[in-house]
């Protein structure tokens, strides 16, 4: 019988994620969180990162490509003469797809390679100074395994852009996931997508499968998200205080979340206590990560109360380029620190 690690690659084998046309790349670019080259200078870098010099990215579990053909743009287009990113993935149907992608955007500034994230040391060394891992972790046996092998490939200066379910987030999805299993775990992939479609035309609106406006997979008509969404064999979500003891295996800390201000207890709290520290800040935590010793990133990603915060420049470069959700343009501009 095939063990639940033999399935989850078949999955991604046979449903490669997210659906992807290479054509399309001809007249679109897909761009999100994380791993916006101007997300990783502001949040990784403080504004600061310097592209004439070499720089390298990782992007394990890239699927079909978005992060890893989004980045490796984006530096193109920055003039990044020296940078690489790398692609790392299980699925070679997968990768398939992200090169095609490539080649369509005639980008020269990648590298593919086929294997476990967890085997990173030996098929894709490090160090890095940027790591994607967006919807990946929590899929594997053991995300801890995971994350402290990207971890070790992590430059000192490094930082990971990491995206992990949300246990709120995906309000209504589990009971779904369960009751799929439970009914049609053992019978073939065609039939197990048939019985998800029947459940949710069944379902009645009060579900919240169907009154959770963040989750949409199930609505974009494609086999690989349905499956992805409903049928995955292996699939775990978090809470922050879960996340933040994963991060805490891997000698990670948190650097910041995105969207910071979904996150920030300000609206609630005025003050509160920095997680590293005695002292009384207003910090966001995070969900990007920075390599090195957590109580130092910890207390820089705190605001002006903290000592490390007042040695930042006093003003800092915004985001620029293009809102992801309505397309319009963002202009360069600098905020106060
Ligand atoms: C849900 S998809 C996410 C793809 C991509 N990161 C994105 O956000 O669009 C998960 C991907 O992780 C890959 N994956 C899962 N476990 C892996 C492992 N242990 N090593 C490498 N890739 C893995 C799968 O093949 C799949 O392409």
């Amino acid at each position: 019988m095939a063990s639940i690690d033999d399935r989850v690659r078949e999955q991604y084998e046979a449903y490669p994620y997210p659906h992807r046309d290479p054509r399309d790349e001809k007249h679109r670019l897909v761009e999100g969180t994380p791993s916006d080259l101007d997300e990783v200078r502001h949040y990784v870098y403080g504004g600061r990162l310097d592209l004439g010099r070499p720089f390298r990215a990782l992007v394990a579990g890239g699927g079909t490509g978005d992060a890893a053909i989004m980045l490796a743009q984006h530096l193109a287009s920055a003039g990044a003469g020296d940078a690489e990113v790398v692609y790392l993935d299980m699925s070679a149907a997968s990768r398939r797809i992200a090169e095609a992608r490539a080649v369509a955007r005639g980008l020269a500034n990648m590298r593919f390679v086929t294997g476990a994230l967890e085997e990173v040391a030996a098929l894709a060394p490090g160090p890095y100074d940027y790591i994607d891992c967006c919807g990946v972790l929590h899929h594997l046996a053991s995300p801890e395994a995971g994350l402290r092998a990207l971890a070790s490939q992590l430059a000192r200066t490094g930082g990971l852009g990491l995206m992990l379910y949300g246990t709120y987030g995906r309000s209504g999805v589990y009971p779904v996931q369960e009751a799929l299993a439970q009914l049609v775990d053992d019978l073939p992939d065609a039939e197990r997508l048939a019985a998800a479609h029947r459940l949710i035309a069944g379902l009645p609106d009060t579900h919240l499968l169907k009154r959770n406006p963040l989750v949409h997979d199930h609505r974009k008509g494609k086999d690989a998200h349905l499956y992805d969404l409903l049928l995955h064999r292996r699939d775990r979500s978090y809470r922050v205080p879960e996340l933040a003891a994963l991060l805490s295996t891997a000698g990670l800390a948190p650097l910041a979340w995105l969207e910071p201000a979904r996150y920030a207890p300000r609206p609630i709290s005025p003050t509160r206590r920095c997680g590293a520290g005695r002292r009384r800040c207003r910090c966001s935590i995070g969900r990007r990560w920075r390599s090195g010793c957590p109580r130092r990133w910890a207390s820089t990603s705190c605001t002006p109360a903290s000592p490390a915060a007042r040695r930042w420049p006093r003003r800092i470069p915004a985001l620029t380029g293009r809102c992801w959700c309505c397309a319009a343009s963002i202009r360069r501009r600098w905020r106060r620190a």
